[in-house]
């Protein structure tokens, strides 16, 4: 059994305001002949817990990375509080955004600690070569930082590992390390990219109350999961992307009642399945679940 953690905000950054955090108006994102992500609209108001599902390939890292300047849209917008977003990932997570990845990108030779202050830099006015090169100017904006730093370790549960070397945590605590540093920018919004991944059941619980606690101390959050227990317990909206297009979105009454989102995972063909006459889409799911994980890579 875990304790709900607790974080105080650290700026205003998050916890400010009501209303819409992120708006994605007809978001498209083309590789050539391939549409991966087609005219999709998403909303994210504050205080929210949104997810996203959908079968492997369907364009959810694809649009995670359309939000966080990592691919440039082909189409359509993305704004932050109403401010449109800047088509680079630093000034995106400047903004407000943080994210995780699918594929879990931390320093692996950095300690625990290291990595959650490498988190900061956009916090910091030393930046993010300062931060790994660690000179003088990063030496002493650390300091600051710390407090901070093993405030979000001790959050995350992590607090008892902050020296070890990031490569030597197993595979959940990486997940937790990868969480807090994306914290550690103070985000609005935090999008997570299957954050469950590789955890056993105890783990996927803990991090169930982990984002439940991210969104009581007033960052909203967008989370991609295969794991549809985890989705339907913790979030206030479900949007179900199929084939690059949103197929349905609403509460896990609406969403788990509705025929079509079973169907798409089964790979049956519906009537109202978006793609069925589309030509710039495989015509099965395999294709799309090899290289599903090139998504992450930019
Ligand atoms: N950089 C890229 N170049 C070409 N095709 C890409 C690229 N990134 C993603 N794709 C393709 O876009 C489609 C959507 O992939 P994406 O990784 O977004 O799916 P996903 O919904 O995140 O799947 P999964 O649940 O398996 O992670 C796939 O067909 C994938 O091969
Ligand atoms: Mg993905």
């Amino acid at each position: 059994m875990t304790t709900p953690p607790t974080l105080a905000p650290a700026t205003d950054n998050a916890a400010a305001g009501d209303g819409t955090v992120l708006q994605a108006d007809g978001v498209t994102m083309r590789f050539g002949g391939l549409t991966a992500v087609r005219g999709v609209d998403l909303t994210v108001n504050t205080g929210e817990i949104v997810g996203l599902i959908g079968p492997n390939g369907a364009g959810k890292t694809t649009f995670f990375n359309c939000l966080t300047g990592l691919y440039v849209p082909t189409e359509g917008t993305v704004s932050y509080r109403g401010t449109r977003l800047s088509r680079k990932p630093h000034l995106v997570t400047q903004a407000g955004i943080a994210r995780t990845f699918q594929n879990i990108r931390l320093f692996a030779n950095m300690t625990v600690l290291e990595n959650v202050l490498v988190g900061r830099h956009t916090r910091t006015k030393e930046g993010l070569w300062s931060a790994l090169l660690r000179g003088p100017g990063f030496k002493k904006a650390e300091r600051g930082s710390e407090e901070r730093a093993m405030e979000l370790l001790e959050f995350t549960g992590l607090a008892h590992k902050r020296d070890h070397l990031a490569r030597n945590l197993p595979y959940g605590e990486q997940r937790k390390l990868e969480i807090a540093r994306a914290l550690a920018s103070e985000p609005g919004l935090l999008l997570l990219d299957e954050p469950t991944a590789g955890m056993n059941p105890q783990e996927t619980r803990a991090t169930q109350d982990l984002v439940l606690a991210i969104r009581a101390q007033g960052t909203a959050v967008l989370v991609i999961e295969h794991d549809m227990r985890f989705i339907f317990n913790l979030c206030d909206r479900v949007a179900v992307l199929v084939q690059g297009q949103k197929l349905v979105e609403g509460t896990a009454d609406v969403v788990q009642a509705d025929e079509r989102v079973i169907a798409a995972y089964l790979g049956t063909p519906v009537d109202d399945t978006p793609t069925a006459a589309d030509p710039d889409t495989p015509a099965t799911g395999a294709a799309a679940a090899e290289s599903a994980e090139s998504g992450d890579t930019p």
